[in-house]
């Protein structure tokens, strides 16, 4: 979603600010903006041009407040109020001496809205974020401090948000605040930063911390103090950057954008998931872990929870779960579960999936779930986030930064770490023995080679691209382990492609989609274990017109079966093969998007980390 950035302390303000949001670009990209102190007032541009909203801004920046040391940024994902300029951030009180920041949505804004307009306020902005500056304006008429003022502003709203805010009359400390949505602080030499997310940050300061759920926290030139909302002084939680992190890791590196230098990292990303995963007494060991095996082997269900392209892994480890630890899995999309008064309890384990730990919809799956006595566990691929320091255990996806909004590398490393995970679970309940874990995990580590030969082949689909041009329709067909593949391949069509693309389970074709299918309309189906049922599938969509697409394992006989084939190298054991026939998927959606001329990293209405619900 949203992304904030706010500095104090730093002669280059500006150029800091304008740098974090770049890299903070991808959380949504609809309009920008930024506020700085300027002398005894603000100084503020805003930019709403779609994608290229931080260029434009950055572009307007003529005029700029040289001696400024604080300010403010934004980059927007719109929810209330279209992505206009009025509607961009920071938005300013009446006096236009203060200046805000939000990430989330607040829920009770109409109500506050009212009164305030009473008491002569005027709102300049469609968003539900402006209440919060004209509150904030309120109490800060009291004579209070920004940290207080902001305290007494919060209390009486209700929703998700993290809030960053400056004022010219207090020019050296920016005040920011937390509920529900991600907010680190970052302390350096004579400096001092927060923002949305790490990456915005790294290179400028070294200490972090996580600032946690209703805490406020000052941040002056190399100083933070925190408090609770309550006014209680309270130790910042110090978060540790996860080595691999880098500026250089969250650059292009010579790729065209970030989509394929991911999906080029896939590799990499899956080997470096399963490093020092086999402990010296031969069996799993996944030290992050932290839930002890005797909590495990009582579980008698797992449930899985997450969002987007991480339900689709999800939906992969029931099959693996089910399989090797012979637990009944349900896989649930996140923003369901909460509200459905899910049967969960101690015996419950409760699994999230998340690329970001961030996910709005997944964390509070898993607060609910803790509230309910089940332990969790959270696969994350960001080592700070909040789903991996609220859950009970932990395992991390080694993919480095993913910066395209359609996930790719963190895809794959979530379905390898599922797999550990159950493999881990049957090794502890007894349901595998170690030779049979141990051949699981050598399966595992073959996967990398294997997704790169896949890879090799990206001309393959390149030419297919280019003979389906045109096409406006799709259906993505899978059965058994290679059915949530389907889902994928048709959500990363649908993400960056803008075309129309449904997943479905192949049997259930003649229950209704078959009276969709006519010429122009393609069909990708990827074979699986169940392939005599498949191809009887696949055959039952040619004979009503469809161009058809197959994803079939090298030796595979297709004579006859498809007007293309898309050829992916054999994983012994079908359970693995996602991992590698997701490839083909990625790339074929890759090539129509570019055909098209989109922009793959930043498409349109999306945005990579959602923290609202
Ligand atoms: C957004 C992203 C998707 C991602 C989903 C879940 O929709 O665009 O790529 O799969 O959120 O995100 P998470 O960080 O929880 O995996």
């Amino acid at each position: 979603m949203c992304g904030i950035i706010g500095v104090t302390g730093d002669g280059n303000a500006l150029g800091v600010i304008f740098e974090g949001l770049r890299r903070l670009e991808y959380r949504g990209y609809d309009s920008a903006g930024v506020a700085l102190v300027d002398g005894a007032s603000l100084w503020r541009r805003r930019a709403a041009d779609g994608t290229h909203s931080v260029d434009d801004l950055i572009g307007s920046a003529d005029e700029v407040p040289e001696a400024s040391r604080t300010g403010i940024g934004h980059t927007r994902w719109a929810t209330h109020g279209g992505p206009t300029t009025e509607n961009a951030h920071p938005h300013v009180d009446c006096s236009g001496q203060l200046a805000l920041v939000h990430n989330g949505i607040i829920e009770n804004h109409a109500e506050l809205r009212g009164p305030l307009e009473e008491r002569g306020h005027v709102f300049a902005s469609q968003t539900d974020t402006e209440v919060l500056v004209h509150l904030l304006e309120e109490e800060l008429a009291g004579g209070v401090g920004l940290a207080e003022g902001l305290r007494r502003a919060l209390a009486g709203v209700r929703g998700a948000f993290s809030v960053v805010v400056l004022s010219a009359d207090q020019p050296d400390v920016i005040v920011a605040a937390r509920r529900s949505v991600p907010l680190l602080a970052a302390v350096g030499d004579g400096t001092g930063f927060v923002a949305s997310d790490i990456s915005a940050l790294l290179g400028r300061a070294d200490r972090f911390f996580a600032i946690e759920d209703d805490q406020v926290a000052a941040v002056g030139p190399g100083t933070l103090e925190v408090t609770t909302l309550a006014g209680e002084p309270v130790e910042p939680t110090s978060v540790v950057v996860d080595p691999g992190w880098d500026v250089e890791a969250a650059q292009k590196a010579g790729y065209d954008d970030f989509m394929t230098k991911e999906i080029h990292e896939q590799p990499r990303a899956v080997a470096d998931t399963l490093l020092d995963r086999w402990g010296p007494g031969k069996d799993l060991v996944i030290d992050e872990l932290r839930v002890p095996p005797e909590d495990l082997r009582a579980v008698d269900k797992v449930v899985v929870v997450a969002c987007g392209s991480s339900y689709h892994a999800g939906m992969v480890a029931k099959y693996a779960i089910e399989r090797w630890a012979r637990l009944p899995t349900e896989v649930e999309i996140a923003s369901e579960l909460r509200y459905r008064d899910p049967v969960l309890h101690e015996r419950t384990l409760v699994v999230g999936v998340s690329q970001s730990g961030e996910t709005l919809d997944t964390l509070e799956a898993l607060r609910e779930a803790r509230r309910s006595g089940a332990p969790t566990v959270i696969v994350s691929n960001v080592v700070h986030a909040t789903m991996a320091r609220e859950a009970d255990g932990v395992l991390y996806t080694r993919a480095g930064p993913e910066v395209s909004v359609a996930s790719t590398k963190c895809h794959v490393a979530q379905i390898v770490a599922l797999d550990l995970l159950a493999l881990v679970l049957a090794q502890w309940r007894g349901t595998m023995g170690p030779a049979a874990v141990a051949a699981e995990f050598d399966g595992l580590r073959r996967l990398p080679s294997l997704v790169d030969e896949a890879l090799g082949r990206a001309k393959d689909v390149d030419a297919v691209a280019e003979a389906l041009a045109g096409a406006r329709d799709y259906f993505f067909l899978g059965r058994n382990i290679g059915y949530p593949v389907a889902l994928e391949g048709a959500l990363k069509l649908k993400e960056i492609s803008y075309l129309r693309a449904e997943g479905y389970p192949a049997g259930e074709l003649k229950h209704g989609p078959l009276a969709l299918v006519e010429p122009g309309v393609v069909v990708v189906a990827v074979l699986d274990p169940l392939q005599d049922k498949m191809r009887s599938n696949i055959a039952e969509a040619s004979a009503r017109g469809a161009t058809v697409v197959v994803v079939a394992a090298d030796g595979e006989d297709v004579t006859g079966l498809s007007d293309h084939v898309l050829r992916v190298p054999r994983v012994d054991d079908p359970i693995l093969a996602p991992v590698v026939t997701v490839v083909p998927l990625q790339l074929l959606a890759y090539a129509l998007a570019r055909r098209l001329g989109n922009d793959v990293d930043r498409p349109r209405n999306l945005a990579k980390t959602v923290t609202v619900e």
